[in-house]
């Protein structure tokens, strides 16, 4: 057997995160279309209940994600461009998350909701190309 470390331990704890914020987005688009119209409030009450445990995800990712550049330590002006990179992405991803939260009409909802769900893919894209 491969030898289990903190290494292991760690991007277990960030990849499972991304699981539940990426993927998590991905399911409740997917799942709200056919539950709109089923009942009164369903759809919020489905979004809500992703709430819960959509931002402790979020909040594992950054703490997971700060453990993570410290693990690495200096690895050169290219991978900080990309580590750069994921930053300016998981700001956009949260920020437009609230605000798709937050939003009080049908075009806001959709504008944020299409924007986080990007920027969300978009980290979790350059998460793997700076894992490599
Ligand atoms: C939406 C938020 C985020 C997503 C979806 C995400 C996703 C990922 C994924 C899938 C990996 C690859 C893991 C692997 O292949 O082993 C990764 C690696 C990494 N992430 Fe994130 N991440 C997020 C937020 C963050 C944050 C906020 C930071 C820094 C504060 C961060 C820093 C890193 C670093 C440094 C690596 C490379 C880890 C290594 O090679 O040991 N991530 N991320």
């Amino acid at each position: 057997m491969k030898t289990l470390d903190w290494e292991t331990v760690r991007l277990f704890l960030h990849v499972l995160a991304a699981t539940v914020w990426v993927g998590g987005q991905i399911t409740l688009a997917a799942l709200v279309p056919a539950l709109r119209g089923t009942a009164e409030g369903v759809t919020k009450a489905a979004a809500q209940a992703f709430n819960r445990i959509a931002w402790p995800a979020f909040g594992v990712l950054v703490l997971t994600g700060i453990w993570n550049v410290f693990a690495l330590g200096d690895q050169g002006a290219a991978f900080e461009h990309t580590l750069t990179l994921k930053y300016v992405l998981v700001v956009i991803s949260g920020v437009t998350a609230y605000a798709h939260q937050r939003a009080t009409s049908t075009a806001r909802l959709a504008v944020y909701g299409a924007l986080t769900g990007a920027s969300a893919l978009a980290a979790l894209f350059v998460g793997v190309w700076l894992a490599q």
